[in-house]
């Protein structure tokens, strides 16, 4: 046997690495990365770069012949990605809900790479599989379900909702869902969420056969949440219509304004007409371990499943999602198949290795357990409440700031997201082509504000109206960063007024088309 990694004929296989090599190229990276993290505040959030730009930076030939050494390749990757990327580490990154990633999580991934557990099933990953198992335990905990809940890592909230989707739709008595497909139920599924749901919604639908069709789309109030009544009275009439009511989606924190749906009020009417009551907790899920989380998230507790996403509130690095169904055996009934190839002899419950392939659509799985197992030792319960409870707070602060500043309109204030716009002194009225005017100056002054790297954020539409969108997941965030921003937002906007006004306002324009507020 050789005592060099892969030598094969007196030669190292082309992807090894001799470890003395590996050592230096490790501490080298590390040092990057650790660099990087020191220099962020004094960095821009972002830089305004054209896709030409960056493919130019780019080889565009085939996949090279020939190898090149791995100081070489790495050095570079490191180098553009430090030059070209949007830093949503920075502390004045509040775009999109993307969570500030924490350090333990990076080097967690690290060590989760070298490793290179599966998490497929027990066997070929025990001591993964059991800290993966302690981390739902945990979360199970944090959000007031039971310690034996069912649940799984998965990469992230869209993900994590489907498993809900899904384990709602199985779980539907009389049509043997899983063997017949949906063509058993003869499209007489219907599943309702308020208008403000992610549309992860739209995609479970579509790809899991019942279509977009199946969602009832109930209206919100001026709150942006889901009116209740309106949810009851389109429950009874498809009953009376002989269709099949089978999921109730509640939304803990919405992706626009971070609108918490009357999720007590849900669970009850789900409890009284027997439906599947499924929170997206992607965004505010975690919010519920709060001392003082608002009373709503309680309603948490009464669902049947969860989604959460860790790489948000949890502020670890992508990907991390994770799904809580609160009755285990029901998430194994949802995807548990048992063929030959990968028979393990478990037989719950009196076997209790888990088998993760098992309660959920993946097969070879990640580590993803890893670095959020290493997050909640690190900061403990109570560190996750400081910290999440000061993002509120700074958002808070953010709303008090924009209703003393001039100029600044407030929109909503819900969990770590403020919303408001920048409204010149004598356009305050209001007519319609004045907000089709403030539609447009708005979009171009947050184009202009990301492109100045001072801070990043994004934009929520709230009854047709633009509104500038901070969310803060971001445990780098200080005061002092907050304070910047009305200032920031009423100068770019001034800048911008001059420069529009005389020719924009005097023609019938229309207003941007907006993407979203999710990236
Ligand atoms: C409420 C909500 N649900 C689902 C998602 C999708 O999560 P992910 O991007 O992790 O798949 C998001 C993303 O922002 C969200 O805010």
């Amino acid at each position: 046997m050789s005592g060099r990694e892969g030598e094969t004929g007196g030669q190292l296989a082309p992807l090894a690495i001799e470890p003395s090599t590996f050592r230096t190229l490790g501490h080298g990276l590390v040092d990057s990365i650790a660099d990087f993290l020191e220099s962020l505040p004094k960095l821009p959030v972002a830089r305004e770069e054209a896709p030409e730009q960056l493919r130019a930076l780019l080889d565009r030939g085939p996949v090279p012949q020939e190898g090149i050494a791995p100081e070489e390749a790495l050095l570079r990757a490191t180098k553009l990605l430090l030059d070209h990327s949007v830093f949503n580490s920075h502390p004045r990154f509040w775009g999109y809900i993307t969570g500030s990633p924490a350090p333990i999580g990076m080097l967690a991934d690290l060590l989760s790479s070298a490793m290179n557990q599966n998490g497929s099933s027990w066997h070929v990953s025990p001591m993964a599989t059991e800290i993966e198992r302690q981390v739902i335990r945990w979360t199970a905990d944090l959000i007031g379900y039971p310690a034996d809940t069912g649940g799984l890592l998965v990469s992230g909230g869209n993900m994590g909702n489907f498993i809900g989707f899904l384990a709602a739709r199985a779980a539907v008595p009389g049509f043997d869902l899983r063997r017949k497909g949906v063509s058993g139920s003869q499209g007489r599924l219907r599943a309702y969420a308020s208008e403000e749901t992610h549309t992860w919604l739209q995609k479970a639908a579509d790809m899991f056969g019942l279509g977009t069709n199946a969602v009832r789309w109930i209206p919100v109030d001026r709150e942006q949440r889901i009116v209740t009544f309106e949810l009851r009275k389109a429950i009874e009439s498809d009953l009376r219509s002989g269709l099949v009511p089978f999921l109730v989606v509640g939304n803990a924190g919405t992706v626009s304004t971070g609108a918490i749906d009357p999720l007590i009020e849900l669970a009850a009417l789900c409890r009284d007409k027997r439906i599947w009551f499924h929170v997206d907790g992607s965004y505010g899920g975690y919010v519920a371990m709060l001392p003082n989380a608002p009373p709503d998230l309680a309603g948490i507790a009464e669902s049947d499943s969860v989604a959460l996403d860790p790489h948000k509130w949890l502020y670890v690095s992508i990907e991390a999602g994770c799904a809580l169904v609160k009755d285990r055996a029901k998430l194994r009934e949802t995807f548990h198949y048992q063929p030959l190839y990968y028979h393990s002899f478990v037989e719950p419950p009196k076997d209790t290795r888990i088998n993760y392939n098992e309660y959920g659509p993946e097969n070879s799985r990640g580590f993803r357990a890893l670095k959020v197992w290493l997050a909640l030792q690190t900061a403990g319960r109570s560190g996750y409440e400081r910290m999440i409870g000061e993002n509120i707070r700074l958002a808070q602060e953010l709303d008090h700031l924009v209703r003393e500043t001039e100029e600044l309109q407030p929109g909503t204030q819900n969990l770590s997201i403020t919303t408001f716009r920048y409204v010149p002194r004598d356009l305050s009225e209001g007519t319609v082509n004045q907000e089709v005017y403030l539609n447009r100056l708005n979009a171009k002054l947050l184009a202009r504000l990301k492109r100045s790297g001072e801070a990043y954020i994004s934009h929520a539409i709230v009854g047709g109206t633009l509104l500038l969108r901070a969310c803060i997941v971001n445990f780098r965030t200080t005061s002092k960063d907050i304070a910047a921003l009305p200032e920031l937002v009423k100068r770019i906007g001034k800048e911008l007024d001059v420069e529009m006004r005389p020719t924009d306002l005097t023609v019938d324009v229309v207003a941007d088309s907006p993407g979203g507020t999710s990236p």
